[in-house]
């Protein structure tokens, strides 16, 4: 069954959770399909300049984001080839794609949601009820900035940083994730960070700990703040 197969893979009801696109309902079967799309950026790609330059939004956003999307959707329709032949063997051997470019569609998606440009809805402090979890959890807004970029200095080779919330306690904390390993479980992710090279080389070159200091500038607390109240 398609359906039980797709809810033992976190990535892909994930994954599933976020094509853009309405379900349809296939009339011959109960299976139902989307296509995940790439996401319009809610700013332009010169916007978040010179936190990040409009060279690497585009690149990222029409390239690297697309790749995701274009696997995601290659690998859900092997597992559904898969599936139609009875062949467990080859629907698993999908795991992998799944998780990789699922996670990169799923990951993508909420970065460029968490970005504004400065002074029109980026940077700047949380508020709230966001801002008192983040001072009861971090001590400070300052110790939480100091723990992610902390966290993104350590992650060797590629991942993420992210600021997550406890769904059962709603307790704040920071983790990372390597590659494009997405937040699953009991967590939910408020407020993503990409540590890949793509995010930054072609503006920072080396100098990661600029990139990981400068991205505050342009951080969506309100998007934040969202997530952490939904
Ligand atoms: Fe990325």
């Amino acid at each position: 069954m398609a359906s039980s197969l797709l809810r033992t893979t976190p990535a892909v009801r994930a994954g599933l959770r976020a094509v853009s696109k309405p379900a349809v309902a296939m009339a011959s079967t109960s299976f139902v399909r989307g296509k995940a799309t790439l996401p319009d950026l809610p700013y332009d790609y010169g916007a978040l300049e010179p936190a990040i330059s409009g060279k690497i939004m585009e690149l990222h956003h029409s390239k690297h984001h697309q790749t995701y999307v274009n696997g995601f959707n290659a690998a859900v329709e092997a597992l559904s080839e898969a599936q139609a032949k009875n062949d467990s063997k080859a629907a698993a051997a999908q795991a992998p794609a799944l998780n990789f470019h699922g996670g990169g569609h799923i990951n993508h998606s909420l970065f460029w949601e968490n970005l504004a440009p400065n002074g029109k809805g980026g940077g700047g402090e949380p508020a709230g009820k966001l801002s008192t979890a983040i001072t009861e959890d971090f001590g400070s807004f300052d110790n939480l900035k100091k723990q992610t970029n902390a966290a993104l200095a350590g992650i060797q080779g590629s991942g993420w940083a992210w600021l997550v919330k406890d769904k059962t306690s709603g307790t704040l904390s920071v983790v990372t994730r390597p590659n494009q390993d997405p937040i699953t479980g009991n967590l939910e992710p408020l407020l993503g960070i990409d540590a890949w090279e793509h995010a930054y080389y072609l503006q920072y070159e080396n100098r990661k700990v600029e990139y990981f200091s400068a991205i505050w500038d342009v951080i969506n607390w309100g998007t934040v703040a969202k997530r952490f109240e939904k």
